[in-house]
Protein backbone atom coordinates (compact mmCIF):
# COMPACT_ATOMS: atom_id res chain seq x y z
CA UNK A 1 0.00 0.00 0.00
CA UNK A 2 1.92 3.35 -0.96
CA UNK A 3 1.21 6.76 0.74
CA UNK A 4 -1.81 8.44 -1.75
CA UNK A 5 -3.50 4.76 -1.13
CA UNK A 6 -3.84 5.66 2.61
CA UNK A 7 -4.73 9.41 2.11
CA UNK A 8 -8.05 8.09 -0.03
CA UNK A 9 -8.71 4.99 2.73
CA UNK A 10 -8.52 8.26 5.58
CA UNK A 11 -10.77 10.54 3.23
CA UNK A 12 -13.33 7.76 2.71
CA UNK A 13 -13.56 7.35 6.52
CA UNK A 14 -13.79 10.72 7.00
CA UNK A 15 -16.97 11.38 4.23
CA UNK A 16 -18.61 8.28 6.15
CA UNK A 17 -18.13 9.63 9.74
CA UNK A 18 -19.35 13.44 8.58
CA UNK A 19 -21.96 11.68 7.03
CA UNK A 20 -23.26 9.71 9.77
CA UNK A 21 -23.39 12.76 11.56
CA UNK A 22 -26.48 14.37 9.42
CA UNK A 23 -29.43 15.52 11.82
CA UNK A 24 -32.73 14.67 10.09
CA UNK A 25 -36.35 13.77 11.96
CA UNK A 26 -36.32 10.28 10.53
CA UNK A 27 -32.32 9.80 10.66
CA UNK A 28 -30.96 10.34 13.66
CA UNK A 29 -26.94 10.22 12.39
CA UNK A 30 -25.57 6.70 12.43
CA UNK A 31 -25.60 4.93 15.88
CA UNK A 32 -23.96 2.29 17.34
CA UNK A 33 -26.20 -0.51 18.99
CA UNK A 34 -29.50 1.90 18.75
CA UNK A 35 -31.13 -0.14 21.28
CA UNK A 36 -28.54 1.18 23.91
CA UNK A 37 -30.27 4.47 23.29
CA UNK A 38 -33.63 3.91 22.70
CA UNK A 39 -35.41 1.63 25.32
CA UNK A 40 -37.51 -1.11 23.44
CA UNK A 41 -39.61 -1.83 26.77
CA UNK A 42 -42.11 0.87 27.58
CA UNK A 43 -39.82 3.05 29.83
CA UNK A 44 -42.29 4.33 32.85
CA UNK A 45 -41.78 7.96 32.80
CA UNK A 46 -41.19 8.75 29.27
CA UNK A 47 -42.68 8.01 25.64
CA UNK A 48 -41.07 8.04 22.45
CA UNK A 49 -44.08 10.18 20.62
CA UNK A 50 -42.79 10.37 17.13
CA UNK A 51 -44.36 8.25 15.25
CA UNK A 52 -40.99 8.40 12.58
CA UNK A 53 -38.60 7.97 15.09
CA UNK A 54 -36.27 5.22 13.49
CA UNK A 55 -38.50 4.93 10.23
CA UNK A 56 -34.93 4.37 9.03
CA UNK A 57 -34.67 1.00 9.96
CA UNK A 58 -38.08 -0.26 10.92
CA UNK A 59 -40.06 -3.28 9.31
CA UNK A 60 -42.86 -2.64 11.43
CA UNK A 61 -46.48 -3.58 9.40
CA UNK A 62 -47.64 -1.05 10.99
CA UNK A 63 -45.46 1.96 8.61
CA UNK A 64 -44.35 3.35 11.65
CA UNK A 65 -41.26 3.82 13.32
CA UNK A 66 -39.26 1.15 15.10
CA UNK A 67 -38.78 3.18 18.50
CA UNK A 68 -42.23 4.76 18.37
CA UNK A 69 -44.11 3.43 21.41
CA UNK A 70 -46.42 5.91 22.49
CA UNK A 71 -49.25 5.29 24.21
CA UNK A 72 -51.90 7.72 23.62
CA UNK A 73 -54.18 6.87 26.45
CA UNK A 74 -51.88 7.73 29.06
CA UNK A 75 -52.07 11.67 30.49
CA UNK A 76 -48.46 13.46 30.95
CA UNK A 77 -46.51 11.70 28.07
CA UNK A 78 -45.88 8.76 30.71
CA UNK A 79 -46.14 5.01 29.86
CA UNK A 80 -46.65 4.37 33.83
CA UNK A 81 -49.94 5.39 35.22
CA UNK A 82 -49.45 8.08 38.32
CA UNK A 83 -51.16 6.64 41.50
CA UNK A 84 -54.75 7.12 42.09
CA UNK A 85 -55.31 10.18 44.41
CA UNK A 86 -55.31 9.31 48.24
CA UNK A 87 -53.23 6.09 47.58
CA UNK A 88 -51.41 5.21 51.00
CA UNK A 89 -47.67 3.72 50.61
CA UNK A 90 -47.41 0.56 52.72
CA UNK A 91 -44.51 0.26 55.12
CA UNK A 92 -41.59 -2.43 53.96
CA UNK A 93 -43.74 -4.99 55.63
CA UNK A 94 -46.57 -4.12 54.34
CA UNK A 95 -48.32 -2.09 57.07
CA UNK A 96 -50.48 1.31 56.35
CA UNK A 97 -49.25 3.88 58.36
CA UNK A 98 -50.23 4.50 61.81
CA UNK A 99 -53.17 6.82 61.97
CA UNK A 100 -54.12 6.77 65.40
CA UNK A 101 -54.08 10.44 67.11
CA UNK A 102 -51.85 10.41 69.83
CA UNK A 103 -54.92 11.40 72.18
CA UNK A 104 -56.25 8.36 71.83
CA UNK A 105 -54.53 6.09 73.89
CA UNK A 106 -57.24 3.75 75.26
CA UNK A 107 -58.81 3.52 71.86
CA UNK A 108 -55.82 2.31 69.93
CA UNK A 109 -55.55 -0.55 73.33
CA UNK A 110 -59.41 -1.58 72.23
CA UNK A 111 -58.95 -1.63 68.66
CA UNK A 112 -55.45 -2.97 67.57
CA UNK A 113 -54.65 -6.29 67.40
CA UNK A 114 -50.76 -7.26 67.34
CA UNK A 115 -49.75 -9.03 63.98
CA UNK A 116 -47.30 -11.04 66.03
CA UNK A 117 -48.03 -14.02 67.86
CA UNK A 118 -45.48 -14.74 70.65
CA UNK A 119 -43.59 -16.98 68.96
CA UNK A 120 -39.76 -17.92 70.06
CA UNK A 121 -38.40 -15.70 67.05
CA UNK A 122 -40.76 -12.94 67.57
CA UNK A 123 -39.65 -12.45 71.27
CA UNK A 124 -36.61 -12.82 70.77
CA UNK A 125 -36.02 -9.86 68.10
CA UNK A 126 -38.51 -8.09 70.22
CA UNK A 127 -36.13 -8.92 73.76
CA UNK A 128 -33.45 -7.55 71.25
CA UNK A 129 -34.55 -4.46 70.36
CA UNK A 130 -36.02 -3.60 73.86
CA UNK A 131 -32.46 -3.92 74.98
CA UNK A 132 -30.93 -1.62 72.83
CA UNK A 133 -33.90 1.07 72.82
CA UNK A 134 -35.54 0.39 76.09
CA UNK A 135 -33.86 -1.51 78.73
CA UNK A 136 -31.65 1.56 79.47
CA UNK A 137 -34.76 2.97 81.36
CA UNK A 138 -37.19 0.12 81.94
CA UNK A 139 -34.60 -2.03 83.11
CA UNK A 140 -33.64 -5.81 81.73
CA UNK A 141 -36.41 -7.17 83.36
CA UNK A 142 -38.51 -4.12 83.37
CA UNK A 143 -38.35 -2.72 86.81
CA UNK A 144 -37.82 0.34 85.72
CA UNK A 145 -34.67 0.00 87.28
CA UNK A 146 -31.87 0.56 84.10
CA UNK A 147 -29.34 2.49 84.32
CA UNK A 148 -30.97 5.47 83.28
CA UNK A 149 -34.26 4.78 84.68
CA UNK A 150 -32.66 4.76 88.05
CA UNK A 151 -31.72 8.35 87.65
CA UNK A 152 -34.27 9.82 85.70
CA UNK A 153 -37.14 7.95 87.80
CA UNK A 154 -41.05 7.51 87.29
CA UNK A 155 -40.00 4.69 85.00
CA UNK A 156 -43.22 2.41 86.09
CA UNK A 157 -42.45 -1.43 86.41
CA UNK A 158 -44.20 -3.55 83.95
CA UNK A 159 -45.99 -5.57 86.03
CA UNK A 160 -47.47 -3.91 88.73
CA UNK A 161 -51.19 -2.17 88.74
CA UNK A 162 -52.37 -0.16 85.93
CA UNK A 163 -49.33 -0.77 83.75
CA UNK A 164 -49.91 -4.70 84.21
CA UNK A 165 -52.81 -4.65 82.12
CA UNK A 166 -52.08 -2.79 79.50
CA UNK A 167 -53.08 -4.36 75.90
CA UNK A 168 -50.85 -4.57 73.19
CA UNK A 169 -52.12 -1.86 70.91
CA UNK A 170 -51.59 0.72 74.43
CA UNK A 171 -48.22 -0.22 74.18
CA UNK A 172 -47.53 0.01 70.65
CA UNK A 173 -49.06 3.66 71.10
CA UNK A 174 -46.90 4.60 74.28
CA UNK A 175 -43.96 3.58 72.08
CA UNK A 176 -44.83 5.28 69.17
CA UNK A 177 -46.35 8.98 70.52
CA UNK A 178 -44.23 8.29 74.25
CA UNK A 179 -46.45 9.37 77.34
CA UNK A 180 -45.50 11.79 79.91
CA UNK A 181 -41.74 12.47 80.53
CA UNK A 182 -41.07 9.28 78.20
CA UNK A 183 -40.49 10.59 74.32
CA UNK A 184 -41.52 9.04 71.26
CA UNK A 185 -39.43 6.15 69.95
CA UNK A 186 -40.75 6.64 66.50
CA UNK A 187 -37.86 7.49 64.45
CA UNK A 188 -35.93 4.75 66.21
CA UNK A 189 -38.49 1.44 65.57
CA UNK A 190 -40.76 0.88 62.59
CA UNK A 191 -44.50 -0.34 62.78
CA UNK A 192 -42.93 -3.54 62.23
CA UNK A 193 -40.40 -3.73 65.20
CA UNK A 194 -42.70 -2.05 67.77
CA UNK A 195 -45.43 -4.56 67.79
CA UNK A 196 -42.69 -7.03 68.01
CA UNK A 197 -41.27 -5.39 71.42
CA UNK A 198 -44.84 -5.14 72.88
CA UNK A 199 -44.46 -8.66 72.45
CA UNK A 200 -42.03 -8.89 74.71
CA UNK A 201 -43.16 -6.72 76.93
CA UNK A 202 -46.03 -8.74 77.45
CA UNK A 203 -43.61 -11.48 78.58
CA UNK A 204 -42.18 -8.86 81.64
CA UNK A 205 -45.81 -7.98 82.16
CA UNK A 206 -46.65 -11.18 82.90
CA UNK A 207 -43.62 -12.12 85.18
CA UNK A 208 -44.53 -12.01 89.17
C1 LIG B 1 -35.72 7.77 78.67
C2 LIG B 1 -36.30 6.70 79.43
C3 LIG B 1 -37.29 5.78 78.73
C4 LIG B 1 -37.07 5.03 77.60
C5 LIG B 1 -35.82 4.95 76.75
C6 LIG B 1 -38.30 4.29 77.38
N1 LIG B 1 -39.22 4.60 78.33
FE1 LIG B 1 -41.07 3.80 78.54
N2 LIG B 1 -41.45 5.01 80.09
C7 LIG B 1 -40.55 5.93 80.65
C8 LIG B 1 -41.23 6.69 81.67
C9 LIG B 1 -40.61 7.82 82.50
C10 LIG B 1 -42.55 6.21 81.71
C11 LIG B 1 -43.69 6.72 82.58
C12 LIG B 1 -44.45 7.74 81.75
C13 LIG B 1 -45.61 8.36 82.50
O1 LIG B 1 -46.54 7.61 82.85
O2 LIG B 1 -45.57 9.58 82.68
C14 LIG B 1 -42.63 5.14 80.74
C15 LIG B 1 -43.79 4.40 80.52
C16 LIG B 1 -43.85 3.33 79.66
C17 LIG B 1 -44.99 2.43 79.56
C18 LIG B 1 -46.28 2.52 80.36
C19 LIG B 1 -47.28 3.39 79.65
C20 LIG B 1 -48.51 3.63 80.48
O3 LIG B 1 -49.61 3.70 79.88
O4 LIG B 1 -48.40 3.81 81.69
C21 LIG B 1 -44.69 1.50 78.60
C22 LIG B 1 -45.56 0.35 78.12
C23 LIG B 1 -43.38 1.82 78.10
N3 LIG B 1 -42.89 2.93 78.77
C24 LIG B 1 -42.72 1.12 77.14
C25 LIG B 1 -41.48 1.49 76.62
C26 LIG B 1 -40.85 0.81 75.54
C27 LIG B 1 -41.41 -0.42 74.83
C28 LIG B 1 -39.68 1.46 75.29
C29 LIG B 1 -38.67 1.17 74.19
C30 LIG B 1 -39.15 1.25 72.83
C31 LIG B 1 -39.57 2.54 76.25
N4 LIG B 1 -40.69 2.54 77.01
C32 LIG B 1 -38.49 3.40 76.35
C33 LIG B 1 -39.23 6.10 80.28
C34 LIG B 1 -38.63 5.52 79.17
Amino acid sequence: MNKSNIHYILLILLGISLWSCKAEDDFPGLEYAPNMYHSVPYAPLSQITNKDAGQWLSNREDGLGEYYNSNPHNPHNMNMRPPVPNTIKRTENGFLPYRIHKDSVEYAGRVLVNPYDSSAEVLATGKELYTVYCGACHGETGQGDGLVGKVFMGVPAYNVGRVRDLPQGQIFHTITYGRGRMMSHASQVDIDERWKIARYVQLLQNQN
